[in-house]
């Protein structure tokens, strides 16, 4: 039986409805998270086996809920995102009875349970596929996207397929039938056609499916590419150099293959399903790097996605302007109904201890990636963390015959370093990727009630975030006149106010704060543990010790509007 100690707040009756708001979520990429019968494969049973790491104990990180990465039935050929059966669960990971007991341990410790949901490609094994693929004439032809090849035989336009690595065409010759099918990843991803209603009613049944087993959200992959110019027309020469990322577009410019306006419709039909239930959410993938567009997704009325992911922090290079300008500019964007959210890392991008480590110097990453965890965890939104960052792990070594993955993104995949021993607590047997060495050193149960560590941090974030109004739901503001490098904004609701100053110079900096005009500043927490809470900042100006970041409690007047 879990553990309830009354010092930790039970997020499911704490949050209500807010919890996707106002709490912490915590994404699992289950292949890596922990092996529970020795295949070296993670797997349902593991993730429960782990949960008290999450909620429920004293010694808790305190997450208010989980996105799983996909466990359905599949042939891996992109670890989960190419599903052969969207409702039942892969044997390597389970069965349906491990999920219900997953669902039911989980919000037993208050942690509620997104899934992933792969609506714009299935895996070339599914059946609708293989049906879809046997003949034209099958009722299941329509379900994809087909189309013959152009006089010369070439694929039917330009579109490509976006693992960046492969750069090449979408579309894959069946020479049985004579046409090409389209898919907007792997040839084994073949993309679903979305203007078929047959496909959406199969989809309304899915999402009711999870529903109805308790699950609480979605998160939903690609929904950027959910529909498609129907009449296949060539997407416009954009001039990109291969692997360029495309960053913005006009109206009469504007691609063909993705952000296409009747994936709005099918959102607002997910989001109208998650509505007949309580309290349940959908997140999305929307990996269109024009906020501008991006946040289109939210929709008119409140009527899409609850949250559409932020990736802006992924791209953001190592500066307190960027990151500045990436918040100030999505809180000038949003309308006024929906609500931020932040992520640094996820199981698609280099671990972001490894991406602010100047020439691989994985201290200063460390150092750098505590100021990250306190603005992440203070700024206004919904902070998303991915396995293993509360620790600060890096990205794993994969030597080129222990590569698996497609698109080289195996190092931010290894497994979880629970303890120092050489599997890490993971496996008991021949893990799927290696185990990270640093494992001796960066591991959850040395970081556990040390105070200096990145888990000590994370999990202090957590508590001071949970017990406070202003920094769950409370106005940002940033402050106008910080120095070079420093990032300081102020989270304020009714009488309760937070100061956060955020160096991200190496060497020390002084932040004025004669604009608050309050009297009296205590340290709430330092990224730096020679720092003590409880400190008495006085006079006009605060120093900042190299890429330190303060929370500060601000007492006196009332809060900045
Ligand atoms: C986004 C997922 O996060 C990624 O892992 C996957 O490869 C693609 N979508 C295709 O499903």
């Amino acid at each position: 039986m879990p553990r309830y100690p009354v010092s930790v707040p039970r997020s499911l009756d704490d949050l209500g409805a807010d919890w996707w708001r106002e709490g912490v979520l915590y994404q699992i990429y289950p292949r890596s998270f922990q092996d529970s019968n020795g295949d070296g494969v993670g797997d349902l049973r593991g993730i429960i086996n782990r949960l008290d790491h999450l909620n429920g104990c004293d010694d808790s990180l305190g997450i208010d809920g989980i996105w799983i990465s996909p466990f359905y039935p599949s042939p891996m050929a992109d670890f989960g995102y190419d599903v052969a059966d969207y409702v039942a669960v892969d044997p390597v990971f389970g069965n349906l009875a491990d999920f219900d007991d997953l669902v039911a341990a989980a919000h037993d410790r208050g942690i509620r349970v997104i899934v992933d949901l792969v609506p714009n490609h299935t895996s070339d094994r599914h059946p609708w596929f293989l049906e879809s693929r046997a003949k034209r004439t099958n009722p299941k032809r329509d379900w994809y996207v087909w189309a013959d090849p152009k006089p010369d035989g070439s694929p039917p336009n330009n579109w490509r397929s976006s693992f960046v690595r492969r750069q090449v065409s979408a579309w894959t010759f069946d020479e049985p039938t004579g046409q090409y099918y389209l898919h907007s990843f792997l040839p084994e991803q073949p993309d679903l056609n979305w203007w078929n209603e047959d496909v959406r009613r199969a989809f309304d049944d899915i999402l009711r499916f999870w529903l109805d087993r308790g699950v609480d959200g979605f998160r939903i992959d690609v929904a950027h590419r959910l529909a498609r110019d129907p009449e296949l027309r060539d997407n416009p020469d954009f001039g990109l150099a291969p692997g360029e990322p495309l960053r913005s577009w006009t109206d009469e410019q504007a691609p063909r293959d993705e952000d296409w306006p009747e994936i709005h419709a099918i959102l607002r039909r997910f989001r109208g399903i998650l509505d007949e239930y309580e309290a349940r959410m959908a997140i999305g993938e929307v990996w269109i790097l024009d906020p501008r567009r991006m946040v289109g997704y939210y929709g008119q009325n409140d009527d899409e996605l609850n949250l559409a992911f932020n990736f802006a922090f992924l791209r953001a290079p190592w500066s307190a302007e960027a990151f500045r300008a990436e918040t100030e500019l999505f809180e000038s964007l949003l309308p006024d109904s929906a609500w931020p959210d932040y992520t640094l890392s996820n199981h698609d991008n280099p671990r972001h201890v490894s991406r602010y480590a100047p020439e691989g110097d994985l201290e200063r990453g460390r150092r750098r990636a505590r100021l990250a965890a306190l603005m992440l965890l203070t700024l206004r939104g919904t902070p998303f963390l991915y396995q293993g960052e509360e620790i600060g792990m890096a990205d794993g070594p994969v030597p080129p015959d222990r590569v698996v993955d497609v698109a080289g993104r195996d190092p931010a995949r290894t497994p979880m370093q629970w303890d120092a021993s050489p599997r890490g607590g993971f496996t008991t047997g021949d893990p799927w990727l290696p185990i990270n060495r640093e494992t001796a050193t960066v591991n959850v149960a040395a970081q556990r009630g040390d105070r200096t560590s990145m888990f000590e941090l994370y999990r202090s974030l957590i508590r001071i975030r949970k017990a406070s109004p202003a920094l769950r739901r409370g106005s940002f503001r940033s402050l106008a006149d910080s120095p070079p490098h420093v990032f300081a904004y102020t989270r304020a609701i009714d009488s309760e106010c937070w100061l956060i100053a955020l160096n991200f110079a190496d060497n020390p900096r002084r932040v004025s704060i004669a604009e608050l005009g309050r009297d009296r500043l205590q340290v709430g927490l330092s990224t730096d543990p020679a720092r003590s809470p409880g400190d008495v900042l006085d006079g006009d100006a605060i120093d900042l010790g190299p890429n330190e970041g303060l929370l500060i409690s601000v007492a006196g007047s009332s809060p900045p509007s």
